[in-house]
């Protein structure tokens, strides 16, 4: 079976609320993704709402007709919004204030009790829980022992890497992820970083079941989109000045 595609819109929302104004609105982009065939829609609701808000995630979740995917950091906020607008999965990641992005995968080790509490709060609503991990052997048992039903790999350091040596180092250590968490129950997915070139490797790992992508996907809109909006906004003015054309 094919992998699953995630489409992760949040970068519509940083565009949309670096103006204050109600366009490009993300629900359009879950369609519009939707439309071009994403099987998921993901969204990752920050405790400062630099990007996706909170009426994002409610209209978001009426309108979604695939499956909606919820990242969010492990808080007492994040879990009571989590029980109230059920999304089809969460995906639980670190989160820090002063990041760009998602810098890494949570670490199991140092956070175990936040996160078990999270998890057990959330299977009880009955709300699947993912994982957001390094591909680190460690980090992939713990996740099983905490009771999560799947995996993220963060490929955000394969995607960085630049010399043969370091992407196949990279690539090795997400392949044996991969496979420890499929052989132990986990289902597994992947993301961070990932664009048409560096996918394409990953997709020889056949237990890597879904894709997680935003940046490449929406960038790539812009410029494949760019033309015929321009092309619409002088059609417009064209439209006054019908002799001059
Ligand atoms: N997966 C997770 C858990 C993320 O936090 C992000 C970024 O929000 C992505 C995937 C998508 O990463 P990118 O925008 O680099 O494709």
């Amino acid at each position: 079976m094919y992998p699953k595609l995630g489409v992760n819109i949040d970068h519509v929302a940083t565009i949309r609320n670096s103006r204050g104004t109600t366009y490009p609105d993300p629900l359009y982009a879950a369609v519009l993704a939707e439309l071009g065939g994403a099987d998921q829609i993901t969204i990752h609701l920050r405790e400062d709402r630099r990007h996706i808000i909170d009426r994002d995630l409610q209209l978001l979740r009426q309108t979604v007709k695939t499956r909606l995917n919820l990242e969010m950091a492990v808080t007492d906020e994040m879990i009571a919004i989590a029980k109230k607008n059920r999304p089809d999965m969460t995906t639980l990641v670190p989160e820090k204030r002063e990041e760009k992005t998602t810098e890494g995968g949570l670490d199991l080790k140092k956070d175990s009790d936040k996160t078990i509490k999270t998890i057990n709060e959330l299977k009880e609503a009955d709300i699947t829980v993912s994982l957001f991990i390094d591909p680190d052997l460690d980090q992939v048992h713990l996740a099983r022992e905490f009771g999560a039903h799947a995996i993220e790999i963060h490929t955000g350091t394969y995607a960085n890497e630049v010399t043969p040596e370091g992407l196949n180092r990279e690539f090795d250590k997400i392949k044996e992820s991969a496979n420890n968490g499929n052989n132990i129950g986990l289902k597994v997915y992947a993301g961070h970083g990932l664009h048409l070139q560096n996918i394409q490797p990953l997709l020889s790992i056949p237990v890597i079941r879904e894709y997680n992508i935003g940046h490449a996907i929406i960038g790539q809109a812009l410029m494949i989109g760019i033309e015929k909006a321009v092309r619409e906004m002088k059609e417009c003015i064209y439209r006054f000045y019908p002799s001059d054309k």
